[in-house]
């Protein structure tokens, strides 16, 4: 992580601005990458690309690789910047488009997916890639204390369907981590 912390601290000024994770998450997200030795990760709103790196230098040690969709053009072309800056551009891939539309497209079995886009459609995200969620593999929704009433639906199906194994944590905002059963 040493060599990202420097690029971290100076995007964490302006966080709110760009709607960023708190560096706890990023931190949290770090640690159950490398715990789960993930190789394949997919995030769901990447903003300038502030929990990317947080995600994609954890990736860096597993040898794994990322999916990071935006449909902001403005914010992922930031984003792509800042990977390049911290040299971790070649193991990210930064999809510009609705992550409604991208999803179906992604082949690939992913072992974590990071949430943290719309909080209304969370649901439809994770019901498009649940299909390509590996057996043991993990689902981080962010902002799930905060912005709970925008999320009734994702909220009823992590805890309801017998397929997941949901957990809320008051990190921060607020996350709920899901662990997909063998079916
Ligand atoms: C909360 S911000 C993401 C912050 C980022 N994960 C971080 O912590 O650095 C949410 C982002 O999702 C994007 N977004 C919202 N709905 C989307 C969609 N349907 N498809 C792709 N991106 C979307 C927004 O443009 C915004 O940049």
């Amino acid at each position: 992580m040493e060599n990202y912390k420097s690029v971290l601290k100076r995007l964490e000024k302006t966080a709110k601005q760009y709607t960023n994770i708190a560096p706890e998450n990023g931190q949290f997200l770090s640690i159950l990458i490398r715990s789960i030795q993930a190789q394949n990760v997919l995030e769901v709103g990447t903003s300038n690309g502030y929990s990317t790196i947080w995600i994609a230098a954890a990736l860096k040690e597993t040898g794994g690789r990322l999916i990071t969709l935006e449909f902001d053009p403005r914010r992922a072309e930031e984003a792509q910047t800042h990977l390049q800056e911290v040299g971790l551009d070649s193991i990210v891939e930064v999809r510009v488009g609705n992550a409604l539309d991208e999803i179906p497209k992604c082949n690939a079995t992913f072992d974590l997916v990071f949430l943290d886009a719309e909080k209304n459609e969370y649901r439809r995200y994770l019901e498009l890639v649940l299909p390509n969620i590996r057996p043991g593999g993990l689902i981080v929704a962010d902002d799930t204390v905060t912005m709970r009433d925008e999320m009734p639906d994702y909220i009823e199906f992590v805890f309801d369907t017998p397929l997941l194994h949901s957990v809320d944590i008051p990190l921060d905002d607020g996350i709920i981590l899901s662990y997909k059963t063998e079916e």
